[in-house]
């Protein structure tokens, strides 16, 4: 069922009442990174809702915002292929910002300072504020973020603690391409070659974990940016190692912390993100 207004939404939710909802927010160009989300939430929850919207304000750069893929019947054909059952709200964007397109601004302390925080001006504050309106209106008991955005979904289990909202906030693993380039709706602007070539990303995180244990911080980083160097389709915006839990970059590493490694690099102007477990 496609639902576009929140008064549509506020009449279904009337006749489902007492039941466990759970809320895939997505912005649309669905692939199988969140087809992998919607199937767990189907298997969690009495009704899946997947939100569609493109939101303007986690967007520092209009020329990103512009070629955004927009895609809805496509949309719904996929998610109405893995279930019939799926709710989609996809709204104007009035049902969202009905006054100002602007973010509230939150103190996510470090966990918004670097990497996406620190390249991304304003990023999750658009995140949460959004975030913050779809919660109200769907009214969901879990919600459902994948680890492809790491430091979103550590973000949001702030977000639910700053707003004292009783929501479960559900971590899903990277769902990848054969090749290891992990699914995003970017990847539909890029060419079958470029897809190719983006790996290069995945290689990267799997050589910073193999080299993880046996080498300083300071040498992992060299061979990825030497790496980076010489791939002249590639600009790297940042590689990074930093904890698990608090998100902020290292050099030199401590005995029993997780790290994860994460990076960002534009090929031919499509930005593109990924992160990994190191230890
Ligand atoms: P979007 O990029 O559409 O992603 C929606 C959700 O799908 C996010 O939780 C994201 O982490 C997850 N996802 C994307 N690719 C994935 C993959 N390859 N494997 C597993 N999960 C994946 O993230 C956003 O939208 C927005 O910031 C949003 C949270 C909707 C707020 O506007």
């Amino acid at each position: 069922m496609l639902i576009k207004t929140k008064q549509n939404y506020i009449n279904f939710l009337s006749k489902n009442t007492k039941k466990v909802i759970g809320l895939v927010p997505t912005m649309g160009a669905i692939h199988e990174g969140h087809g992998s989300l919607i199937r767990q939430s189907l298997s969690e929850c009495d009704i899946t809702v997947v939100t569609i919207f493109v939101n303007p304000t986690q967007f520092n750069n209009p020329k990103d915002l512009e070629k955004y893929p927009r895609t809805l019947n496509e949309d719904l054909r996929i998610i109405h292929n893995i279930s019939e059952d799926v709710i989609v709200f996809a709204p104007h964007v009035k049902e969202i910002y009905p006054e100002t397109i602007t973010s509230k601004q939150f103190d996510f302390g470090n966990l918004s300072e670097f990497m996406e925080g620190q390249h991304r001006k304003g990023h999750f504050d658009g995140v949460g504020t959004v975030l913050e309106n779809i919660f109200e209106i769907i009214k969901p008991t879990k919600a459902y973020f994948g680890e492809k955005d790491f430091q979103q979904l550590a973000i949001v289990k702030k977000l639910v603690e700053i707003l004292k909202l009783n929501i479960e906030i559900i971590g899903c693993k990277t769902f990848r391409e054969l090749n290891g380039l992990a699914k995003s709706s970017r990847n539909a602007l890029l060419t079958t070659e470029e897809k190719e070539y983006a790996s290069e990303i995945y290689d990267s995180l799997i050589h910073a974990r193999n080299s993880f244990e046996n080498s300083t911080i300071e040498e992992i980083k060299e061979v990825v940016f030497n790496k980076f160097k010489t791939l002249d389709k590639f600009e790297l915006e940042y590689f990074e190692i930093a904890g698990e839990h608090d998100l902020v970059p290292i050099n030199t590493k401590k005995p029993d912390v997780k790290y994860r490694g994460f990076i960002a690099a534009f090929l031919n102007e499509v930005r593109l993100i990924d992160n990994m477990a190191l230890n």
